[in-house]
C-alpha cells in the first residue's frame, strides 16, 4: 500500500507484485507539489518533562547488565545519531550483528530496524533492554535499581502519574525517540520555496535521484522508512560482495520466514545520511559515493560516472537538518 501521490517506477511496481510486502506508511500530510519527497514535518506533540527523561535515560550506563554501555554508545546524538563503526560493540564487547542505523527522524519511518521486524517504536522498547548484544538488562531490573536514586524517582513522579514503573521508563525513552526531529535541511528549505538553498549540484543531483529512479524507493518525509525491497534487484549483491552470507544478509526473510523475503530489507531514510558512514545492514560501503554506487549498480542496473556521483553525494549532503536539542 503506498501513499497516493507517489509515482513507482515499473521496477518496484514489478517488486511488490511478486509478493514483496509493502507497508503503510505513516501518517503525515501530503503536499501535491509532483515532488517525491516532502519537507520533514516538526517532531510529534509530546510531554516535555518524559522527553528530558529519555534523554537522560539514553545516556546512562545503568540500563546495560555491566554498566559499560548505554544508548548513546553506539547511538551517538553528535554523529548523526549512529557511531562510525561497520558494526558496535554492546554488553561484554559482543558485536552487533548489523550496523547500527541513526535515531534521527524514527517518529516518520513506518517499521523498526533494517528488516522491518517491530511495527512500533514501543514494541521495539519491549523487547531491547532483554536483548543479549545490546543491553542484556531487563526493564525491571532497571527500574528497580533507578528508583533507588532520588533525583530520578522524583522527576519520574512529575512525568508519570504512576512514577518509575518499567513501562514509564519505555515510555520516556520512546517519547525521546519521536522528538528526535532534524529540521530545517537545504533541501526542506529548498521544497519551501528558498531556491538558492540548494547548490547548483545538489539540484542536479535530485534530478538524477528521480530521473534514475532512486526517488522510487527512497521516498516520502524521510526519503525511504516507508517500504520494503530486495537489496540485489537488478544483481546478486550477496554473491559479489567478497564476503560470505551471514543470517543477517538475509534480512526480513528471518522475520517472515517467506522465500519471497530474503534479502528483503527496509528501505533506509536518506535524511542526514552524509553523517552516518559506514552504509549498508552490513556496513560494507565506506563511503557515500560507493554506497550510491552500489545502489546504481545493484538496484538500477546502472553504472554513474564520478560526476553524477559527485551530484548525487552533494544532493544527499543537502538532506542533513539541525541536530535536535532534545530534553528539556
Ligand atoms: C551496542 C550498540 C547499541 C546500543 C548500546 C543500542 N543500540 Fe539501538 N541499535 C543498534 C543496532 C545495531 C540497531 C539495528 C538492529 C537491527 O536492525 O536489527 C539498533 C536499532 C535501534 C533502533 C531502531 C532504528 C531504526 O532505524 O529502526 C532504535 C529506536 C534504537 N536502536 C534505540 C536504542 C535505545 C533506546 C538504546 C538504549 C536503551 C539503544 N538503541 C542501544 C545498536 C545499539
Ligand atoms: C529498489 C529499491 C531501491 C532503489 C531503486 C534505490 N535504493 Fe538505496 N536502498 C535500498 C535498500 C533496500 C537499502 C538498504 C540496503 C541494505 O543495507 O540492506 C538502500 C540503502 C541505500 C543507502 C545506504 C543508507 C544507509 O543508511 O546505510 C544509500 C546511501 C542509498 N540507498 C542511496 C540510493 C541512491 C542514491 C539510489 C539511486 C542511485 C538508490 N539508493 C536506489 C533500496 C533502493
Amino acid at each position: 500500500v503506498v501513499a497516493t501521490g507517489i509515482v513507482l517506477s515499473p521496477l518496484v511496481l514489478d517488486s511488490l507484485a511478486a509478493g514483496t510486502p509493502a507497508v503503510d506508511p505513516p501518517a503525515v500530510e501530503r503536499r501535491d507539489d509532483g515532488e517525491p519527497i516532502q519537507p520533514l514535518p516538526p517532531a510529534p506533540a509530546l510531554d516535555a518533562r518524559q522527553v528530558a527523561l529519555g534523554r537522560r535515560l539514553f545516556g546512562d550506563k545503568r540500563l546495560s547488565a555491566d554498566r559499560s554501555v548505554a544508548c548513546t554508545s553506539c547511538h551517538d546524538l553528535s554523529a548523526g545519531g549512529a557511531d562510525t563503526l561497520r558494526t558496535s560493540k554492546g554488553v561484554g564487547g559482543v558485536q552487533t550483528l548489523v550496523n547500527t542505523p541513526t535515531i534521527f527522524n524514527l517518529a516518520f519511518n513506518s517499521r523498526v530496524n533494517w528488516s522491518g521486524t517491530y511495527a512500533t517504536l514501543d514494541a521495539h522498547m519491549a523487547d531491547l533492554s532483554a536483548n543479549p548484544i545490546v543491553m542484556k538488562a531487563s526493564w525491571e531490573g532497571v527500574a528497580k535499581e533507578l528508583r533507588d536514586d532520588p533525583a530520578y524517582a522524583a522527576a519520574f513522579r512529575e512525568a508519570f502519574p504512576e512514577g518509575l514503573t518499567p513501562a514509564s521508563l519505555r515510555a520516556a525513552l520512546v517519547a525521546f525517540e519521536r522528538s528526535m526531529v532534524t529540521p530545517n535541511a537545504p533541501f526542506d528549505r529548498y521544497l519551501a520555496g528558498q531556491k538558492d538553498a540548494l547548490p547548483e549540484e545538489a539540484q542536479e543531483g535530485y534530478r538524477l535521484f528521480k530521473a534514475y529512479g532512486c526517488s522510487s524507493c527512497h521516498q516520502g518525509v524521510n526519503v525511504g522508512g516507508n517500504m520494503f525491497q530486495t537489496f540485489g534487484v537488478m544483481g546478486s549483491f550477496f554473491e559479489e560482495r567478497g564476503t560470505p552470507e551471514t543470517d543477517a544478509d538475509q534480512g526480513r526473510f528471518n522475520v517472515t520466514k517467506k522465500e519471497s523475503d530474503r534479502h528483503v530489507f527496509r528501505v533506509p531514510s536518506l535524511r542526514n545520511v552524509a553523517r552516518t558512514a559506514p552504509y549498508f545492514h552490513d556496513g560494507s560501503a565506506p563511503t557515500l559515493g560507493s554506497a550510491i554506487a552500489v545502489m546504481a549498480r545493484y538496484q538500477l542496473g546502472r553504472s554513474l560516472t564520478s560526476r553524477e556521483i559527485a551530484s548525487l553525494v552533494a544532493f544527499l549532503t543537502s538532506l542533513n537538518g539541525e541536530t535536535p536539542k532534545g530534553g528539556a
